[in-house]
């Protein structure tokens, strides 16, 4: 079992946890790497799947939740994973979206999904000018601060990494074109949410 461990990833799961619908069955999450989350969302729902393209980092996520019954690990990518249509309850996808098609990532995850199921993501994305700058520098305080309270815990899993393309006004955008009604939120910690629920 990994013992938790906190980063800015790791620091919006509550956010993740707080979007999955009451009565959970199937959740999913895309880009799962060490499992960490998936071992949240299984004390939640019946059962979760993680998927991640990287065979190592699924190998870590399986050694780390054998204990678990509920769960599974699958190696592949997303965007070629044959998702049955309104099979999940629940999909989530932390720090993993700007590795993937925007657009055929979101949609892929909007289709897999039940009517009213539930939809988190927690991504990055970049600044596109002064404005974006000077809202960015507002989490270096609040970074140093989280990062003292929890430096007995702070941690960062050795997965593969990827710099965002998209500025936060195109995610916004991109995010409100695909899934209408969504909400989205610039966090402090440089990472946004992106919540929705699929209606019925
Ligand atoms: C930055 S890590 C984030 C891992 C984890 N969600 C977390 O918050 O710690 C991104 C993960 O996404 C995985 N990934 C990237 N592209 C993917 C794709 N197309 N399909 C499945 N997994 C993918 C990578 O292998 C990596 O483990």
């Amino acid at each position: 079992m990994t013992a938790p461990y906190w980063n800015h990833n790791t620091h919006y799961h509550p956010v993740v946890l707080g979007a999955m619908p009451r009565g959970c069955r199937e959740a999913l999450d895309v880009g799962c790497g060490d499992g960490l989350l998936v071992r949240r969302l299984a004390l939640r729902a019946a059962h979760v799947t993680g998927i991640d393209r990287s065979p190592e980092m699924v190998e870590q996520a399986r050694a780390a939740n054998r204990d678990l019954g509920n769960v599974d690990f699958v190696v592949a990518d997303f965007l070629s994973y044959d998702l049955p249509p309104e099979s999940l309850d629940f999909v989530c996808c932390v720090a993993t979206l700007h590795h993937m098609d925007f657009a055929d990532a979101l949609t892929a995850m909007r289709d897999g999904l039940r009517p009213g199921g539930g939809l988190a993501v927690v991504g990055l994305a970049n600044n596109a000018g002064l404005r974006d700058l000077m809202r960015s520098a507002t989490g270096l305080p609040a970074h140093h601060a989280h990062r003292l309270r929890n430096r007995a815990i702070a941690g960062q899993p050795a997965h593969p990494v990827a710099n965002p393309d998209m500025t936060w006004a195109e995610v916004r955008a991109e995010a409100l074109r695909l899934l209408p009604g969504a909400r989205f939120r610039r966090h402090t910690l440089w990472r946004y949410s992106l919540i929705w629920r699929k209606p019925r």
